[in-house]
């Protein structure tokens, strides 16, 4: 028999609800019926206590620093798979075969290109348009040009636009790197692996050839992989309610991205890197936690801190190791930023207020020193995460439109305004 929990209240009254159990994880408590039997709602303002939704994708252990793509850990997959393979495992459950991996990765490449009159829409935003300002909007009207996987309903359309954004989602955003420099854009190479070929958008010019280097695309495509989904965060999360009233799925990527520009999101990897900026140097490092620590300055040490780790971040730990790589291939070893960074983390979780709050490294504390090694502009940061999570949108998406349970998202509130009132005219107020 399953568990129940009790709720009672007030004057003796009390309702049990069924306690769910996951294959690993904490138990749920299922009030599905909880406003139906008790006429009560729950207070729960960021979801600090409440699952929205049963999913076999990901699971995250914050405590121990646990991450696992349907079940195998995010380690052996940033160090055995390339990117496609693991947006095919997101989508599809298993990790693909052969002939799997072939078909797979042959149908995102000849989905690689965009619709031509797609290319007008750049030349309508300003040539210092934040790239996801960009991202948002021609994702978005990915819609307006591709009718034949719209409907929602139909698994061959929901798969097309699966492949669609994944495969278009490079092309995108390095046409608006391209656009910022005032360079041409350049077409997909389809001889190239996903993630070459994204270098190849970004680096090569029609009058200079790029020859992505392997262990430069091996990074990047690390970046990617770990990128690549994080169970139900808020971009996440803003996908799924945008396609839980049935939007469609390029729409609903576009809002996706809308949410991941946030600084407390994806935005952090440049906001962590525009910070060690401006410390500048070891000396200062002091200086600036001390303005961290202060309750009211609303300074905070970016690429720190976690709604669900409370440990060290494992992308962290691979993001550093990459970090290291990345920066001895280019003899880089000195690098000013690396250096600090490694500084003030280590002054930091030594620090009494960083360890009583279990605040560690995530995830966005050395990417950007990455990517700036790569060459990529920091304003497009934000623009290589929304590449990478789009296979985790996709998968997350596709789960929740074919969950028999799924219903409109549609929280409730506990309303503190002005009760019912008289209206006052203009000339008595
Ligand atoms: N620097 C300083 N203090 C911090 C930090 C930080 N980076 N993060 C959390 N804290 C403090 C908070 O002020 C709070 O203190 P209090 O209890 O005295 O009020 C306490 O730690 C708990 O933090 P919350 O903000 O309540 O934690 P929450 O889960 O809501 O926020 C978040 C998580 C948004 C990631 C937060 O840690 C943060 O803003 N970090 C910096 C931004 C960042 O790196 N974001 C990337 C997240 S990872 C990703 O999107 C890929």
């Amino acid at each position: 028999m399953s568990d129940k929990a009790v709720l009672s209240w007030g004057k003796g009254k009390s309702a049990e609800f069924p306690v769910l159990e996951g294959s690993i994880g904490p138990d749920v408590v299922d009030i599905r019926t909880l406003y139906g039997t008790t006429g009560l709602f729950t207070y729960d303002p960021g979801f600090l206590s409440t699952g929205s939704c049963m999913s076999r994708i990901t699971y995250i252990d914050g405590d121990q620093g646990i991450l696992l793509y349907r079940g195998y850990p995010i380690e052996q997959l940033a160090e055995k798979c390339d990117f496609p393979e693991v947006a095919y495992l997101l989508k599809h459950g298993e990790l693909p075969n052969k002939d799997q991996y072939n078909d797979w990765t042959g149908r995102i490449t000849r989905h690689t290109m965009v619709h031509d009159q797609l290319t007008r829409f750049y030349t309508g935003f300003r040539r210092d348009a934040h790239p996801m300002a960009v991202l948002v909007g021609v994702v978005g009207a990915l819609s307006a040009f591709y009718h034949d996987s719209l409907d929602i309903n139909d698994p061959e359309h929901r798969i097309i636009a699966a492949i669609r954004l994944i495969a278009k989602m490079p092309t995108i955003v390095a046409m608006a790197y391209k656009y910022n420099a005032g360079q041409p854009f350049m077409y997909p190479r389809n001889d190239l692996s996903y993630t070459a070929n994204f270098m190849h958008m970004m680096f090569a010019t029609p009058c200079e050839n790029y020859e992505p280097n392997p262990v430069l695309v091996r990074a990047l495509d690390r970046i990617l992989i770990l990128h690549a989904d994080h169970e139900q965060n808020a971009s996440t999360s803003t996908v799924r309610l945008a396609g839980s009233s049935g939007a469609n799925p390029f729409a609903c990527v576009s809002a996706g991205i809308a949410c991941l520009w946030g600084p407390a999101h994806g935005g952090a990897n440049e906001a962590a890197l525009n910070m060690l900026e401006q410390i500048g140097d070891a000396s200062k490092i002091g200086e600036f936690l001390k303005k961290v620590k202060e309750k009211n300055s609303g300074v905070k040490l970016m690429g720190f801190g976690h709604r669900v780790y409370r440990n060290y971040d494992p992308r962290a730990k691979l993001m550093r190791q990459t970090c290291h790589e990345v920066l001895n291939e280019l003899g880089l070893q000195d690098d000013r930023l690396f250096k600090l960074a490694i500084a003030l983390e280590k002054v930091a979780l030594e620090d009494d207020y960083f360890v009583q709050k279990k605040l560690y490294p995530n995830v966005d504390f050395y990417s950007g020193i990455v990517q700036r090694a790569l060459g990529i502009p920091v304003k497009l940061f934000t623009g290589i995460f929304a590449l990478a999570r789009t296979a985790g949108w996709v998968a997350q998406w596709n789960e929740m439109i074919a969950d028999p349970e799924q219903k409109i998202g549609r929280p409730r509130q506990l309303y503190i305004g002005a009760p019912r009132r008289e209206y006052v005219p203009i000339d008595k107020r």
